[in-house]
């Protein structure tokens, strides 16, 4: 999602904090209801990751899966858009479970494993796509799975399988490939 307001210093490919709205309404919970998606995916007490969380409907879900014993940290570039997700966290009695985490559009900057990370319509965004996977095969433990998912309305099917590819360079293996609403989408493997 992209739009040329806002913040001068982002990449004019970053869907700005004040398109927040289109990602985190009732419309798209229906469409793309992340305890659905996520349900299979992680477990209770697992140490998870959102990258390019936005406001969050993704770092939520997985909040309430991995329970008080688990952790979620949930990564952007966007000040405003971890405020956003602060914000529905405390709503919901959730913050102590989700870490923010402001990156950098070339490094995510952390330095602990994760057991599961999702890149939901983000990776188009990113300055160098290989480096982002890269940089997160990094951050799995052994094992640890990543779901990528991408708009079909920005990303074609070839764009897609590029990424794909770049994320078989680095040492992903794909798993599944789940069916999203309006989405492509891929479950990868650290392997
Ligand atoms: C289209 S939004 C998707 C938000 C969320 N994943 C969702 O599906 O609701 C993309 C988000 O990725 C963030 N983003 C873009 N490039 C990024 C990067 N290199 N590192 C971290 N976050 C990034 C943007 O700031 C924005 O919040």
């Amino acid at each position: 999602m992209t739009t040329s307001n806002g913040d001068p210093k982002l990449d004019c490919k970053v869907c700005k904090a004040g398109l927040a709205w289109a990602l985190d309404n009732r419309i798209r919970m229906r469409l793309q209801n992340p305890d659905r998606i996520l349900a299979k995916l992680i477990r209770s007490g697992q140490k998870v990751l959102d990258i390019g969380c936005g406001p969050g409907i993704f770092s939520l879900a997985m909040a309430r899966i991995v329970g008080e014993e688990g952790v979620v940290i949930a990564a952007d570039l966007q000040q405003a858009m971890l405020d956003r997700l602060r914000m529905h966290a405390q709503a919901e009695g959730l913050e102590s479970r989700i870490h923010l985490h402001k990156c950098e559009s070339d490094r995510i900057g952390l330095n602990e494993t994760v057991d599961f990370a999702l890149a939901f319509y983000m990776v188009h965004e990113v300055p160098n796509a290989e480096a982002f996977l890269r940089d997160v095969h990094g951050l799995l433990k052994p094992g640890g799975q990543l779901l990528l998912v991408e708009p079909k309305f920005h990303v074609s099917a070839a764009g897609f399988r590029k990424t794909i590819d770049l994320a078989h360079t680095v040492g992903f293996d794909t798993a599944a490939e789940p069916q999203i609403v309006l989405s492509r989408s891929a479950l990868l493997r650290r392997h």
